[in-house]
C-alpha cells in the first residue's frame, strides 16, 4: 500500500522546497523564483530553477524536473520511501508507521549493512596470524596502523567462503549477499554455487558523503590480474558516480581538492598530511564526477601518473571538467612515478611542489604539443607554432596576448605572426562552432517533439499537444474540472502516457487534494515526473481558461491519429520539415 495522499500533501506544506533545495544548490532569487547551477548536468550559466509558488524544480537546460521528494531522490540516490523518510525526519514529522511498500528500502538498509559487517571482517583478517602477509604488505607499503585504521582497510582472506560464512551466521541471506555482489553465484552444470567475490586481496573500503560503506576495491599483493576488482554496480552503488575520500576531503578548508589516481595515491597522501587528496574510481572520469567534485571544491588539481594512460586520462577529465566552472590546474609529475612513490621516496615537500608548479590549462597543453615536435628544425617550429596557435584561438584575449608574447620570444617569430595565425584558427573555430550549435539546435527542437516516457508522442503530435494543454491547464486551475467535468474521459487520450498522467489528476482533483507534482511522485518515476513538469511548465504560456480547455477536448475527439505514424520513420531533418510543413499551413 503506498504512503496515504494526505501525508504526502502535509509533508509537501512543510517540506520548504526553497530550504531543501538550497542545502545543495547555491540559488539565486530572481522574482519569485529562484535560479542556480543545475545538480544535474554541468552548466556554466543558471538554468535550474526552483517555483516555490508551486512547489516544483525545472532545470531549462537538461529538462529535469520535479518536487522536493523526487530532488532529494535523485541527489542522495534514494528510492520513494526512503526520501520521503528523510525528508520527514528533517522537517520533524513523524513516518506514517503501516502498510506503505518499503521492500527496497530495506534491501538497502540491509545492504549497507552487510558492507559495514563486511569492512569490520576483513579489517580484522588483519590481524590473524596466518594472514600476516597483508599487513606486511601495507608496512612494505609504509602504512602505519593509524592509516589503516582510519581508511578501514582490510583482508579478505584466501578462501571461497570466509566471508559468506561469517555473515550468514550473522543472519544475511545467500540473496542479500549476491545483491550486495559481496558473493558470486555461478551456474554450472546445472548446479549453483555461491562464493566470495573478494579472495586473498587486500581491501580498500569506499564510503559516500554520509560514510555508509557503499563498496569495495581489492587488489592483488602480486603481479596477478586482475590487479583489482572493484563492487559492481548495486542497489546502493553505481559505478562512476563516487569519488574515494571525498567524505575526508570534502570540508578541505581552502576549497582546493587534489585528484590522484589510485587508492594507495589518496592514502599515502592523507598519511603524510594532505588530506584534501581524493580519486575517481576505475579510469573513466564521469561528468557526474566532475559536477560532483565542482561541489566541494573551487579549484582542482588534476595530478594523474605522468605516463601514456595518465597523459589521456588528463585530457578526457579536462573535457569533463570544462563545463563545471571550477579552476583548474594539471600537476605534471616525474616520469614513470605516482604521487605515491614520489611522497614516500622523495617526501611530502617534494610532492609540494610539484602541486606549486602546477599548470594552467592553456600551459600544460602547449607544453604537451611542445613534446610532439623537434623544434631544433625550422619545419618542427612552424608545426609546432601553428599547433600552439590552435591552442591560444581557445584562450580569452588576455591570456592570448600573453601567451604569444610568450612564444614569440621563446622561438624568436614575430608576436604578431603567432596573433594573425591564432585569429585565423579562432574564426575557424567559431565556424565549426556554430555548425556544431546548429546541429545541436536541430537536435533538442526534436527533442522538444519527443518524449522518452511518451513514445507515442511525437507521431501523435496534435493531440498530444492537446493533452498536454488540457493537463497543464487542469494542473494550474483545477477549479475548471467541475465545468468540464462530463465533457470528457481519461479514454479519449490517445497517447498512454498521457492518459495515465491526465487518470492521476483527476483523482487528485476529486480528492481535493493538491495538484503539485509532488502528489504525481507516488505513482510516476522520477525520470516520469520530468515529463510531467515539462507538460506542467506549459502552462505559463498557455490562456488558462476553461475555453483552451474545451479546445482541447474537441482536438481529441477528432484526432484519429490516422496519416501521421509515419513520422517513426523519419530522419530528424525530415521530421523536422514536416512539422514546419505543417506550421506554416495552420498559420495560414
Ligand atoms: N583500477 C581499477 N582496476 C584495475 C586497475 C586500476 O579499478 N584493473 C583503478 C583503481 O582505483 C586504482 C587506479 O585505477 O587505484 C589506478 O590504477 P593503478 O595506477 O594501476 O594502481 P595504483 O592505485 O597506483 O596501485 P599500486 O600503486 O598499488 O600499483
Ligand atoms: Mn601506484
Amino acid at each position: 500500500m503506498p504512503i496515504s495522499k494526505e501525508y504526502i500533501q502535509d509533508l509537501h506544506d512543510r517540506a520548504d522546497i526553497e530550504e531543501v533545495i538550497s542545502s545543495y544548490v547555491s540559488l539565486k532569487r530572481t522574482g519569485r523564483n529562484l535560479k542556480g547551477l543545475c545538480p544535474f548536468h554541468s552548466e556554466k550559466t543558471a538554468s535550474f530553477t526552483v517555483f516555490p509558488d508551486t512547489k516544483s524544480f525545472y532545470c531549462f537546460g537538461c529538462q529535469a524536473s520535479g518536487d522536493v521528494i523526487s530532488f532529494v531522490m535523485r541527489m542522495d540516490n534514494l528510492d520513494y520511501v526512503d526520501a520521503v523518510k528523510s525528508l520527514a525526519s528533517r522537517f520533524g514529522m513523524a513516518m506514517p508507521d503501516e502498510g506503505y511498500d518499503d521492500s527496497f528500502s530495506k534491501l538497502r538498509m540491509r545492504i549497507l549493512s552487510a558492507n559495514r559487517e563486511a569492512a569490520r571482517f576483513f579489517n580484522s583478517q588483519l590481524y590473524v596470524p596466518e594472514n600476516k602477509k597483508a599487513l606486511e604488505y601495507f608496512a612494505k607499503r609504509g602504512l602505519t596502523k593509524q592509516t589503516i585504521t582510519h581508511f578501514g582497510l582490510g583482508y579478505a582472506p584466501d578462501d571461497w567462503r570466509a566471508l559468506l560464512n561469517h555473515l550468514r551466521s550473522l543472519g544475511y541471506t545467500e540473496q542479500e549477499l549476491v545483491l550486495a555482489n559481496l558473493a558470486v553465484r555461478s551456474n554450472k552444470n546445472g548446479k549453483t554455487n555461491v562464493y566470495d567475490s573478494f579472495r586473498n586481496r587486500i581491501m580498500f573500503p569506499i564510503l559516500d558523503l554520509r560514510g555508509n560503506v557503499v563498496a569495495f576495491g581489492g587488489r592483488v599483493m602480486d603481479d596477478s590480474k586482475p590487479k583489482y576488482i572493484n563492487t559492481a554496480d548495486t542497489p546502493v552503488y553505481k559505478k562512476g558516480s563516487g569519488i574515494f575520500a571525498l567524505n575526508f576531503a570534502k570540508n578541505s578548508a581552502e576549497k582546493k581538492l587534489i585528484l590522484v589516481e589510485g587508492y594507495m595515491d589518496v592514502i599515502t597522501l592523507h598519511q603524510a598530511g594532505i588530506t584534501n587528496a581524493v580519486a575517481c574510481l576505475g579510469t573513466a572520469f564521469t561528468q557526474e564526477q566532475a559536477s560532483l567534485l565542482s561541489r566541494y571544491a573551487e579549484e582542482l588539481y588534476v595530478c594523474y601518473d605522468n605516463d601514456a594512460a595518465g597523459k589521456n586520462a588528463t585530457k578526457k577529465a579536462l573535457q569533463a571538467l570544462d563545463k563545471t566552472g571550477l579552476k583548474v590546474k594539471v600537476v605534471r609529475m616525474e616520469d614513470g612515478k605516482d604521487a605515491d612513490e614520489i611522497v614516500r621516496t622523495s617526501g611530502k615537500l617534494k610532492f609540494l611542489e610539484f602541486i606549486n608548479k602546477a599548470n594552467n590549462e592553456t600551459e600544460y597543453r602547449l607544453s604537451e604539443e611542445l613534446g610532439k615536435h623537434n623544434v631544433m628544425t625550422d619545419d618542427g617550429k612552424a608545426k609546432y607554432l601553428i599547433a600552439a596557435a590552435e591552442i591560444l584561438a581557445e584562450c580569452n584575449p588576455i591570456e592570448r596576448d600573453i601567451y604569444a608574447q610568450r612564444l614569440a620570444n621563446e622561438f624568436n617569430v614575430s608576436k604578431e605572426s603567432i596573433m594573425i595565425q591564432a585569429s585565423s584558427a579562432a574564426r575557424r573555430l567559431g565556424r565549426r562552432r556554430a555548425q556544431e550549435k546548429e546541429k545541436e539546435i536541430t537536435k533538442i527542437s526534436v527533442k522538444n517533439f519527443e518524449d522518452k516516457n511518451n513514445p507515442e508522442r511525437k507521431a501523435n503530435l496534435r493531440a498530444a499537444n492537446a493533452e498536454e494543454t488540457l493537463i497543464a491547464s487542469l494542473m494550474r486551475n483545477p477549479d475548471f474540472y467541475r465545468e468540464i467535468k462530463g465533457e470528457f474521459t481519461p479514454d479519449d487520450f490517445v497517447t498512454a502516457f498521457n492518459r495515465r498522467v491526465i487518470t492521476c489528476l483527476i483523482e487528485l482533483i476529486e480528492g481535493n487534494y493538491s495538484t503539485d507534482l509532488s502528489m504525481f511522485a507516488q505513482d510516476f518515476s522520477p525520470g516520469e515526473l520530468d515529463s510531467i513538469g515539462r507538460i506542467y511548465i506549459k502552462s505559463g504560456n498557455l490562456a488558462n481558461t476553461v475555453k483552451e480547455c474545451r479546445d482541447c477536448i474537441g482536438v481529441l475527439k477528432n484526432s484519429s491519429g490516422v496519416g501521421q505514424q509515419d513520422a517513426r520513420n523519419m530522419t530528424d531533418e525530415e521530421f523536422l520539415n514536416a512539422v514546419n510543413k505543417l506550421r506554416k499551413r495552420e498559420e495560414k
